[in-house]
This record gives structure tokens, C-alpha cells and sequence, in this order.
């Protein structure tokens, strides 16, 4: 039986419990450094499927798939339906359960067991489940930290059908941005993806910030969220291809003009912003050149390391689409950005 309500069947976990070897055949793929993100498309199909099916989970038309979103006062923290769709982002969860182990395996050079701390687990805890298949127990832990509920039960419930309940230290249910880690639970890795598009709605600033500044030396997953402003002419940003093409697509012969970096989310800059009380957080300005072409158009670009050499790059996700610089810009300008935080954060242009 469906829950009409939140898309989920209520009993998944009186399911057959799953075979923890399929989850780690399938992850030992997804981890192996000879492939890359694009060879890994039938593998994260596969894991989205078995998710998806072993919790019943279907997005039926006419649901209100943002039912149960919470608007804290640090963003908006998706729904429990929303926040298991990320699963279908085959690129993104690829690159972040990469990522993620890497982080974990240069934590566990110095200690033993690593203590994960993830921030926004959702209904799968879908960064971590795959990798207690290949870690040993006595390796890592994970506490699951979600302001829903329903994401807690759910990924517990998904993860206890896969008998590895015991990876599982502590399950919290809280705002990340109000979480005072206790002092012998300090995290060595913490792990949140609550982001929309550069840096836009979504809390990762402000829960990057709370936490990293409780855990100063935790390797931060990921390592870097950047935006730039950059020029695009838009005729050449894609290649049209017919409907019946077969083969490889060949390469677009983009045309950009790049401006530069206006902000980052990093360790470094966290702690550079230390001492910053107020709502706003320090921004980077752009040139745009005295003479320009009307081909081209401002845009903000989002580039994301999940984790060392582990990045997301255009177009790989909906996190790294470029998107179009509204407002009035014109030749010569000078653009100068802040970050606003709050309960709708977002890269702002000083007008
Ligand atoms: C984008 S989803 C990601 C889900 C999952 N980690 C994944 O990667 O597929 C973000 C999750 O973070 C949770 N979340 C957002 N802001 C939060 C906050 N301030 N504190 C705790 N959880 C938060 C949401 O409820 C949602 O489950």
C-alpha cells in the first residue's frame, strides 16, 4: 500500500530484506578510479532502481511532491519526496558517494573508526548506505541528521533491510544550522548536500558555517562550492544533433567569455568569515568589458569538488546548470555580489 501522502509505502521495511552483496557489487563499480562519471549511468540507474523500488516510491502525476518542505530560517529544506527524487541526479550521486569515500579513507589515516557526520540525509541516506557495504564497521560511522522525520525513519528502515543497522551511531532529528555537536562526538568528515543551483534557496552555507566551525579539522564533503560570473554566447553553448544520430556527440565549440570567481564555499573561507555576525557574507566584483557583443549574456556558473579530484562540472546536474544574470548589465559595468543569508539564501548584485 502506497501512502498517497508522502509516496512511500509505510511497511517497505516488513519487505523482504535486500541482499547487501547486490548493494556491493554495485558499489564496488561506482567506487573503481578507472571509470569515469559517464561509464557509471547503468550503475546509478541500477541503484536508483533498487532504492526506489525496495521503498516503493513512485512520483505520481498530480502529487504535490513539495508537500512536507520546511522553510527554516537558513532556506528551504526539501520535501521528503524531493529530497529522495536526488536519487534520479544519476551524475550528482556518483560523484558525491565517490567523494565521499575518498574523504572517509583520508580521515582513516589518522583515526580509527571515522566518525561521519551527515547533514540532510533524506529518505535514503543515499551518500552513505552504499559505502557500509565496503567499509568495515570498525572503519566508519555515521550519524544521520535530518530536519524530517520521515527522512530518519525511512532511511533507518532502508538501511536496517540491508542488516547494517549497526553502522548507524545516532539518528538526529534537527536543524543542522542549530546542532551543537557534543564535544566527544566531534565529526572527522561531514557530509551535506543541501544545495540548489549556485548556491541559491537552499542552506549548505549556513549549515556548512555551524557545523565546520564545531569540527574545525573535519574534511568537509564537498570540499568546494564556487560560483563565477561568465559571458556566454548561447547559439554555440550546445550541439544540435537529429533524433536518429547514433554514436558519440561530438564536443560543443563553446563560446564564453570568463569573468571570474565572485564566491566560494570552502574550508578556508569559512574560517575567513569567522568574525561575520550579520545577515551577508562577503562577495567578489566583475569587469564586464567596455565593448561587448550582444551575443553575450552574463551568467552564473556553479562548479562543485565533491572531494579531491571528484567534481562536478556544467551541465553534469541540476547543481551545476549555468544560469542567466537578470537585471540591467550592460558594457563597462561593474558588478559587485553579496551573499545574502537567511531564510532565502542567494548570491545578490549590489544595484
Ligand atoms: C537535497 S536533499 C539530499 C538528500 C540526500 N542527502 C541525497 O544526497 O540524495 C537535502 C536533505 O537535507 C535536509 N535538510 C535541508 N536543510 C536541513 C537543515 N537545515 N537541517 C537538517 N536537514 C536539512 C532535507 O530535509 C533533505 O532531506
Amino acid at each position: 500500500m502506497l501512502d498517497k501522502e508522502n509516496n512511500f509505502d509505510p511497511n517497505f521495511a516488513n519487505a523482504n530484506p535486500c541482499d547487501p552483496n547486490e548493494l556491493k557489487r554495485l558499489t564496488t563499480q561506482i567506487l573503481n578510479p578507472e571509470k569515469e562519471l559517464k561509464d557509471l549511468i547503468p550503475q546509478a540507474i541500477a541503484l536508483r532502481d533498487l532504492f526506489e523500488k525496495l521503498t516503493n516510491f513512485r512520483a505520481d502525476t498530480g502529487q504535490d511532491i513539495g508537500a512536507g518542505q520546511t522553510r527554516l530560517d537558513s532556506g528551504l529544506a526539501i520535501s521528503p519526496a524531493l529530497a529522495a527524487m536526488c536519487i534520479r541526479e544519476l551524475f550528482r550521486t556518483l560523484a558525491f558517494i565517490r567523494g565521499l569515500h575518498e574523504a572517509i579513507n583520508d580521515a582513516a589515516k589518522t583515526r580509527c573508526p571515522v566518525r561521519v557526520l551527515y547533514a540532510g540525509c533524506g529518505p535514503y541516506a543515499l551518500l552513505a548506505l552504499p559505502l557500509m557495504t565496503v567499509l568495515p564497521r570498525e572503519r566508519v560511522v555515521f550519524t544521520l541528521l535530518d530536519i524530517h522525520q520521515e527522512c530518519l525513519d525511512k532511511a533507518s528502515a532502508l538501511i536496517a533491510s540491508f542488516g547494517l543497522g549497526h553502522y548507524v551511531e545516532e539518528c538526529i532529528c534537527t536543524d543542522a544550522t542549530r546542532y551543537q555537536i557534543p564535544k566527544e562526538k566531534l565529526p572527522h568528515v561531514i557530509v551535506s548536500e543541501t544545495m540548489a543551483v549556485a548556491l541559491h534557496n537552499e542552506p549548505q552555507v549556513s549549515i556548512a558555517r555551524h557545523l565546520l566551525k564545531q569540527a574545525p579539522t573535519a574534511l568537509m564533503v564537498p570540499q568546494s562550492v564556487s560560483v563565477e560570473v561568465c559571458l556566454i554566447n548561447w547559439s554555440r553553448e550546445h550541439v544540435l544533433m537529429p533524433a536518429d544520430f547514433v554514436g558519440e556527440f561530438p564536443e560543443p565549440d563553446r563560446d564564453r567569455i570568463y569573468l571570474g570567481k565572485i564566491f566560494e564555499l570552502d574550508a578556508a573561507n569559512i574560517q575567513n568569515w569567522e568574525g561575520i555576525e550579520g545577515d551577508t557574507l562577503p562577495a567578489g566584483k566583475v569587469k564586464i568589458p567596455s565593448s561587448l557583443e550582444r551575443k553575450y549574456k552574463p551568467c552564473l556558473l556553479t562548479n562543485i569538488t565533491v572531494y579531491g579530484q571528484h567534481r562536478l562540472q556544467n551541465y553534469d546536474c541540476s547543481l551545476t546548470l549555468p544560469q542567466r544574470l537578470r537585471g540591467k548589465i550592460e558594457a563597462g559595468d561593474e558588478l559587485q555580489f553579496y551573499y545574502q543569508l537567511g531564510n532565502n539564501p542567494q548570491l545578490v548584485l549590489e544595484t
